[in-house]
């Protein structure tokens, strides 16, 4: 009994989050090399040396939380939150093979379970329709406004500050494939 209703093919029981291990690293690396979800996260990818060194900082930092989300028991991403400049943010980042399957909205509802800080932040790229739904389905809302340098040198990309105020785990409502 997988919980996963066919009919609706709903994931809910399908995500599951995880600590990240290095034996992850491999896969996400993969993951946020692709060009279409760069453009769309508005984040360059890190080539492997790059992100080796990044994710092994991020491994030994007790101050970010990171965790795998899980599909049917395979790596489809991570989730993280971390403190910069003082403000306690989130991000996330999907393989494109499991996109628009509900999987972030489920993986950010409980990941809020992890994080305690509120106000909690996000930063997203006007265009990225996706992610933008994904935070107001877990309750976020949109506080700010700011730009990214993205793409040739001296081209910006507008992004949305978004905050989760709420001291309550929230409510998403997205579970379908
Ligand atoms: C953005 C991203 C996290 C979305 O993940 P996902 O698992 O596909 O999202 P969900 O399936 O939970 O979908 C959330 C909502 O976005 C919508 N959506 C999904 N893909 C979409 C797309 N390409 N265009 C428009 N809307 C889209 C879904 O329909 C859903 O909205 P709905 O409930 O109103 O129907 C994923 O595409 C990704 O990781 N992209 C690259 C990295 C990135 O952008 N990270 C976030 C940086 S802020």
């Amino acid at each position: 009994m997988t919980g996963r209703t066919e009919r609706e093919g709903t994931v809910t029981d399908a995500v599951r989050l995880r600590d990240v291990t290095e034996g992850d690293l491999p896969i996400l690396f993969e993951q946020q090399w692709d060009p279409e979800a760069n453009r769309m996260a508005a984040f360059p990818a890190r080539d492997r040396e790059a992100f080796m060194v990044h994710w092994m900082k991020i491994l030994g930092d007790a101050t970010v939380t990171k965790k795998a989300i899980l599909f049917d028991d395979q790596v489809a991403g991570n989730i993280v939150s971390f403190e910069q400049s003082g403000v306690p943010k989130v991000g996330y980042w999907i393989g494109k093979s499991y996109w628009g399957k509900g999987i972030a909205t489920k993986a950010l509802s409980e990941f809020l379970g992890y994080v305690e800080a509120r106000p909690l932040y996000a930063h997203v790229a006007k265009h990225n329709v996706a992610s933008i739904r994904v935070l107001e389905k877990c309750g976020f809302t949109i506080c700010g406004e700011d730009k990214v340098p993205f793409g040739a040198p001296g081209e910006e990309v507008e992004e949305f500050i978004m905050k989760l105020t709420s001291k309550q785990k929230a409510e998403c409502t997205g579970t379908k494939v």
